[in-house]
């Protein structure tokens, strides 16, 4: 049987080598890696290029509500298109339910919007806001056995966030179906307060948003996370990790043998509550509102303990938290994210096309970390994490052909004009960039070539996840 493509003369890495060799693709899967592949129905010249497994972007939020009018930017079609040009395969998104919604109904919904609008492969993890009897007892075990292996539970946000008594529930179940929870940590009544403070006191401007939810109420939020997790004895993932506090929380647990996990994102790598701060051009005393996302970013100290988190394996994921919001509408008006107290600031900022570059460049090719955990933290460890693995996350025999080809030399400067995402700027103008995706292909089909469009929404399928290799837990239950 002869090849339906070929990849040639590439440097193939995964999160555990590098080698030069080809990559044989038959019916969308790899069934061989070697030198001097005989030609398929179709050769890619791949020298000079790295071959990576696709990028999984396992945190991201695409056309989900986040409170009454508010809209996010991108739906499916262009969510997943800005993924791809970012080097990505497959991308986990949410499914949300809100009060009073039967979680089964959200799902459905979601795949409603989902269905043949895909660029790239997806799965959903679910957000629980509303766990009444029928959900624990029935609908989030049903949901778990049909592929939907991992959820998400949130300390803050009126409309979203669980009590403990609530949290502990979820996370019992989880522990019973083997699933992997997901925590948003931040204290809401401390954040309340200091909400509440801060208008009190006239300030209101975006740059006050971090102010409202400081270090420590990320940090004590993480500490009970931990605590409850501690309490049921169940893994966790603590998402969106932004400095030392918080990592050094989930590292003293690891320290302990516990299976808590972390994940951190671009932005608290590269920006700072000074963004928040920015003021510039015209309309400008709201631009710091571009920059508004939950945890803030914080200062360079806090860069730098990411960094460490990253290099250590405190984290293993590095996730984009893409949530875009528009600044201005199309008439040029400020719109969702120009509202008028950071109060009412949508929280969440693009980022799912530019996650790799800025990992990339700032990690591997400044020296931070080796090509193979770049690999790790960008796709492999999201597939073992979240039940795709081998299918998924890495270039072997028998894997799914999800492959991006990279050109480590390329520089270029991050720019609104090159995104392809709904929102209308991105939080990452103007950072210089080493390595850039040039070829996305999921399942053997190529998505982009060389920076131009080839694939069609609809290519991209639903994936049914098998449970986590790291959500086991570790002793039967006591009670
Ligand atoms: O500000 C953020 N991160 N928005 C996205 C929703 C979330 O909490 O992950
Ligand atoms: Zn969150
Ligand atoms: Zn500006
Ligand atoms: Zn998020």
């Amino acid at each position: 049987d002869g090849l339906d493509l070929v990849l040639r003369g590439g440097t193939v890495v995964t999160s555990s080598d590098t080698t030069r060799c080809d990559v044989g693709v038959r019916d969308g899967r790899i069934v061989v890696l070697g030198s001097d592949l005989p030609a398929g129905a179709r050769v890619i010249d791949a020298s000079g290029l790295l071959v990576l497994p696709g990028g999984i972007d396992s945190h991201v939020h695409i056309a989900q509500p986040s409170g009454p009018e508010v809209v996010q930017a991108d739906d499916f079609q262009s969510g997943t298109l800005s993924a791809a040009f970012g080097g990505n395969t497959t991308i986990l998104p949410f499914a949300l339910q809100q009060r009073g919604q039967a979680l089964r109904d959200a799902v459905r919904d979601y795949h409603a919007l989902a269905d043949g609008q895909c660029y790239v492969d997806y799965g959903f993890h679910l957000i629980v806001s509303d766990p009444t009897d029928q959900l624990l007892g029935q609908d989030l075990p049903a949901l778990v056995q049909d592929g939907y292996t991992s959820f998400k539970v949130f300390m803050t946000y009126e409309d979203l966030r669980l009590d403990d008594l609530q949290i502990l529930r979820v996370m019992a179940v989880a522990r019973e179906q083997g699933a992997l929870v997901m925590v948003h940590a931040e204290n809401f009544d401390a954040i309340r307060y200091l909400t509440e403070t801060l208008e009190a006191a006239g300030k209101t401007a975006p740059f006050f948003h971090g102010p409202s939810r400081p270090i420590a109420v990320e940090r004590e939020a993480t500490h009970r996370a931990i605590s409850l997790a501690e309490l049921v004895d169940v893994p966790i993932m603590i998402v969106h990790v932004s400095g030392r506090d918080s990592m050094e929380q989930i590292r003293w647990a690891q320290s302990r043998g516990m299976q808590i996990y972390g994940e951190t994102c671009p932005q608290y790598l590269v920006l700072t509550e000074a963004d928040m701060g920015r003021i510039h051009g015209e309309g400008a005393e709201m631009e710091g509102a571009k920059f508004v996302c939950s945890p803030p970013p914080r200062d360079e100290a806090s860069q730098q303990a990411c960094w460490e988190g990253l290099q250590t394996g405190v984290f293993q994921l590095f996730s984009s938290d893409h949530c875009p919001f528009r600044f201005r509408d199309t008439a040029g008006k400020l719109n969702l994210k120009g509202r008028s107290s950071f109060r009412w600031v949508p929280n969440g900022i693009p980022g799912v096309e530019t996650r790799l570059p800025i990992l990339f460049s700032e990690g591997v090719a400044k020296g931070r970390i080796s090509l193979n955990r770049f690999v790790a933290l960008t796709a492999t460890n999201h597939a073992r994490m979240y039940g795709l693995y081998p299918r998924k996350g890495t270039i072997a025999v028998g894997s799914d052909a999800d492959l991006v080809l990279w050109d480590p030399e390329r520089r270029v400067t991050i720019s609104q004009s090159l995104m392809h995402h709904g929102a209308d700027y991105t939080p990452y103008e103007g950072l210089e960039v080493t390595g850039w995706p040039v070829t996305t292909i999921v399942r053997g089909q190529v998505v982009i070539e060389d920076g131009v469009l080839r694939g069609a929404p609809g290519q991209g399928k639903f994936l049914v996840r098998g449970l986590s290799e790291h959500a086991r837990p570790h002793a039967p239950a006591a009670f």
